[in-house]
């Protein structure tokens, strides 16, 4: 792993001084970013910042700041439960240690033993299968005629089936591990609950993966019981794995489709634009992961050492949040960054981060987003919003309708 050059010179002025204020949150009932990620980028690079969850963070939101930390070796993610951090910590026993906070030649040999089922090749040749999928659960909606709900009918259920028939986790079995998945995510704001979650996480992983390991089957767990069992990973990692994939495989992308479809039915004439033209769907793919803040704060790094950025020193053990939003609107990279280009075409967006933990699911997410795109185009040429306002939970950074009611 490389080691960038320290950041970018400071500016002249009280603007770099660090600025200690709220972390910005988006308006209540928008996907965000908020605007203050604007004015930070242009005057307070690096900010001193409350998070939501009271600590005191570094929020970094210029996009060449971003980029080289998410690949600084100097920071590490600590485990979603155990942030903040505090002297507590080791008494509370085992953490949700999912991919993320994994390091070294453990973290390089899973991704390694993953590199083929989540590639290019694998992923395309899942495609006609992601299709059956959203296919499946569009005709019922569309039977049913309108007005329809396209979160609880599509915009869930669809990343869940993608992934729980990849993996390996038994979709009928979602009523046990979704809720636990829900709040160790919201741990990430409020801590409530997330040591109890991550108990039952692990504990249902566990299981699943002994049941796996007396009945393989032909999904990414199995064969990870079974490189286990060969040593090339060691058993913790496999569990990791699979606690990723309960948190991190399937809420991401609902999300995100959500976010989508209410940007191309807001922004005038966009689903009509992919309507006229299916070709421009790779690129608008892109540029709405670009445009839309699904990740509005939460990847936390923490320093291993004092690290200066911008003149001043982020010390040992503080935390800092890299704002994959706020860098993916920088304007020195993103020309019209506040617009939604569909055929943009230099896009080096941050959406799936960067570095050795960047996403290791982007193609797959990327299908998903484009195939289900896609299937909405087809069977509702005529969608649009209801009048009736989606509702919003709006205590997280992370945010997507909770509902979105259309008719066509
Ligand atoms: C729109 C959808 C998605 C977005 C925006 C997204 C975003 C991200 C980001 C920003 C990271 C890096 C986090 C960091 O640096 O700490 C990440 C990591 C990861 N993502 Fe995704 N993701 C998406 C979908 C998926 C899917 C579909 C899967 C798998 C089924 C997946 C699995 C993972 C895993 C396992 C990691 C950790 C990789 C590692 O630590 O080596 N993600 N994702």
């Amino acid at each position: 792993m490389s080691r960038p050059p320290d950041m970018a010179a400071p500016e002249p002025g009280p603007g770099n001084q660090p600025c200690p204020s709220p972390f910005p949150m988006p308006a209540p009932g928008s996907v965000g970013p908020p605007p203050e990620y604007a004015v930070l980028r242009r005057s307070c690079p690096l900010a001193r910042v409350a998070t939501p969850f009271g600590a005191p963070a570094w929020c970094v939101t210029r996009y060449d700041d971003v980029r080289k930390l998410l690949a600084d070796d100097r920071f590490v993610r600590p485990t979603i439960d155990d942030w903040p951090l505090d002297a507590d910590v080791t008494a509370r026993g085992p953490g949700l240690v999912t991919m993320m906070e994994l390091d070294g030649p453990r973290h390089a040999a899973l991704r390694q033993a993953l590199a083929e089922p989540f590639s290019v090749r694998a992923t395309r040749q899942r495609r006609p299968s992601l299709r059956a999928t959203a296919d499946r659960l569009l005709g019922p909606i569309t039977a049913d005629g309108p007005p329809g709900d396209l979160v609880s009918g599509f915009c869930e259920p669809f990343p869940l089936l993608v992934v729980c028939e990849l993996v390996g986790i038994p979709y009928a079995e979602r009523a046990t591990f979704l809720a636990a998945a829900d709040a160790a995510l919201g741990a990430l704001v409020t801590l409530e609950e997330g040591r109890e979650a991550t108990h039952q996480l692990r504990s249902y992983m566990s299981s699943l993966l002994e049941r796996h390991r007396r009945a393989p089957g032909g999904d990414i767990l199995s064969s990870l019981v079974e490189a286990g069992e060969r040593g090339a990973v060691d058993e913790e990692s496999v569990l990791s794995f699979g606690l990723s994939m309960l948190v991190a495989g399937y809420r991401t992308t609902t999300m995100f489709l959500a976010n989508a479809v209410l940007a191309l039915l807001t922004e005038p004439d966009q689903y009509e634009r992919l309507l006229d033209d299916r070709a421009l769907l790779p690129t608008a793919v892109d540029e709405l992961l670009r445009f839309l803040p699904v990740q509005n704060g939460v990847i936390v790094l923490q320093a291993r050492e004092d690290v200066a950025v911008h003149g001043h020193t982020i010390r040992a053990g503080e935390a800092v949040l890299p704002v994959l939003a706020a860098a993916n609107r920088d304007e020195g990279t993103f020309p019209e960054a506040d617009r939604l280009v569909l055929d943009r075409q230099a896009n080096p967006h941050l959406a799936f981060g960067r570095g050795p933990h960047n996403c290791i699911g982007a193609h797959l997410a990327r299908a998903q987003l484009s195939v289900g795109l896609e299937a909405l185009l087809d069977h509702f040429p005529r969608l649009r919003l209801t009048g009736q306002p989606p509702t919003w939970e709006d205590h997280s950074p992370v945010r997507s309708p909770l509902t979105l009611p259309v008719t066509w």
